[in-house]
């Protein structure tokens, strides 16, 4: 992302919550992502809701689950929900457009395990999902926030990742990846400092890219600019600091 397209050059309302890592752009929603959310949503969509929700029940069975947050247009959550039909997986976006492009191609591709919450993730963290809740937690090149003064927006910092380790059980794994190699470092360095998680490439701090994780239109731009890509993984401690 470059910093003319990046979210901290829009308008930005103030801040209500200790982290405000978005600002919601208009964007265009096309017709079919309309209709996607008219028709698909009461399919795929679960509305926020300030009570831990039962997602056995929501899911109809009882698997291991994966969540990804912010997941922009959804290219990594479609191509992961339909490589693991085992798992239940569940998206959170507040992007419209994003979710309803998510929608289509869920509907497309038939899935019966994927869910999409339109809300914010740190209260979807903080009061929707119940602890220990999730094996698998992806968060994808998440706004990097370039300016100094607008690095408190970003997510991935020490309360958010309290936040990551309540609702990831305990062996679970969160994987992330950035464009940006000053972000890439600050989440070195907050989730490396969580008695919560294990580095899995302790040494070198990153791991090699995922072949499971596709190359989005968003990578892709980034490559030809010439950014670097800096993957993360860590496992959930079983000794937890909650
Ligand atoms: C830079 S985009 C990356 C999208 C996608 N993961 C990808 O790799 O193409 C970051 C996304 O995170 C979403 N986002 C930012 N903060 C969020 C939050 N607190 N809750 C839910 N989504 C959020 C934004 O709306 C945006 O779509």
């Amino acid at each position: 992302m470059t910093e003319d397209q990046s979210p901290e050059n829009e308008a930005t309302p103030p801040s209500r919550r200790s982290i405000r890592s978005f600002v919601i752009r208009g964007g265009r929603q096309t017709a079919a992502q309309q209709r996607a959310m008219d028709e698909l949503w009461p399919r795929y969509g679960v509305e926020f809701s300030a009570q831990p929700v039962d997602l056995d029940r929501m899911f109809g069975r009882q698997a291991p689950r994966m969540l990804e947050i912010g997941f922009g247009a959804g290219e990594a959550l479609l191509a992961f929900t339909q490589a693991h039909p085992e798992l239940d997986c569940i998206g959170v976006e507040v992007h419209k457009p994003g979710v309803g492009h998510l929608l289509l191609g869920a509907e497309s591709a038939g899935l019966k395990n994927l869910r999409v919450i339109c809300h914010d993730a740190v209260e979807v963290l903080q009061q929707q999902l119940a602890p220990a809740s999730v094996q698998f937690i992806h968060i994808f090149f998440p706004d990097p926030w370039h300016k100094k003064r607008h690095h408190k927006r970003r997510l991935i910092q020490p309360e958010f990742v309290e936040l990551l380790a309540r609702v990831l059980a305990p062996g679970g794994k969160l994987r992330l990846a950035t464009d940006w190699e000053h972000y890439a470092i600050q989440m070195r360095e907050v989730i490396d400092a969580s008695a919560s998680f294990a580095n899995d490439a302790p040494d070198t701090g990153f791991v090699a890219r995922s072949e499971e994780r596709p190359l989005t239109r968003f990578e892709r731009r980034g490559q030809r600019l010439g950014h670097g890509v800096w993957d993360l993984s860590y496992t959930r401690t079983r000794s937890s600091s909650q």
